[in-house]
């Protein structure tokens, strides 16, 4: 998977896609937590092993899905991608944003990304979405590393200024908590003091997903959305982090999260 050339495995896949899924303009992603609100968000019209790509290995930690569904959402074709790739399974970047590459080569114009994220802020509990304002990548990988890839003149530093797409945020309702999410590579959660390292650097949330896909998807052109499912206060701020309360937190907030996918997918 780490051979070759990654865009040309992501255009095979995008072919793939389109024949088993049909045509889409909008491309979610679904992290931990955010697994069941794919079915709440519209007419599911047909689905596929997200491992039938050619570039999508197999998954590995319980509560992460893979399935690509095509749904109806109040008339927009949008492809779900429930479950993803992280760095932390030891995956290079390429497979780490294969799926997203995949669906904006098939059609999508627009991905919206969803995660599951420890909070930086105490008033900001578990439970509450916050839409991703900007992103610290300190995930130490970048997927533009390696050879110039495709694209027209221009595209090899991709310009991050409006990464998260500011039509998309206001989109998202005029409530909305926005924050600042640091991705880090993961593999265990924080210590006290990297959270504390992290809230001077100016981050709210901090996950271990996401960063890679968004720069992915804007080089290919996308516009980009994403989102963060509180699940639990970050290390230091609170007790202790269990991946069972982080998988709880997100089956409790399942329909406001849908609402908000929604009316995100339906400003597309
Ligand atoms: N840290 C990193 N990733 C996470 C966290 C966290 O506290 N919660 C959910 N994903």
């Amino acid at each position: 998977m780490t051979n070759g050339d990654p865009y040309a495995l992501a255009r095979s896949d995008a072919d793939l896609l389109r024949d088993r899924l049909g045509e889409h303009t909008v491309a979610v992603v679904l992290g931990s937590g955010w697994a069941g609100v794919g079915a709440g968000l519209g007419d599911v019209r047909a689905d596929m092993a997200m491992s039938d790509l050619a570039g999508v290995p197999a998954p590995t930690v319980a509560g992460h899905g893979g399935t690509a569904s095509s749904v109806d959402v109040g008339g927009v074709r949008t492809l779900v991608l429930a479950g993803r790739s992280h760095l932390y399974e030891g995956h290079p970047p390429s497979t780490v944003v294969h799926a997203v590459r995949s669906a904006v080569l098939a059609g999508c114009t627009t991905v919206c990304l969803t995660n599951a994220a420890g909070s930086l802020r105490p008033d900001v509990g578990v439970g509450t979405p916050v839409v991703i304002a900007d992103h610290l990548n300190l995930t130490g990988a970048n997927p533009m590393c390696g050879p110039e890839p495709p694209g027209p003149p221009g595209s090899r530093f991709t310009d991050l200024t409006r990464l998260y797409s500011p039509r998309l945020r206001e989109a998202a309702g005029p409530d909305r908590v926005e924050g600042v999410y640091a991705g880090l590579l993961g593999g265990s959660y924080e210590t006290p003091a990297e959270i504390r390292m992290l809230r001077t650097l100016g981050a709210d949330l901090v996950g271990m997903s996401t960063v890679l896909e968004a720069i992915a998807a804007q080089h290919l052109g996308a516009e980009v959305f994403g989102v963060s499912l509180v699940t639990n206060l970050a290390a230091g701020l609170a007790a202790e982090i269990d991946h069972g309360e982080v998988l709880a937190a997100g089956a409790a907030a399942q329909d406001r999260l849908a609402d908000l996918l929604r009316r995100v997918v339906a400003a597309a």
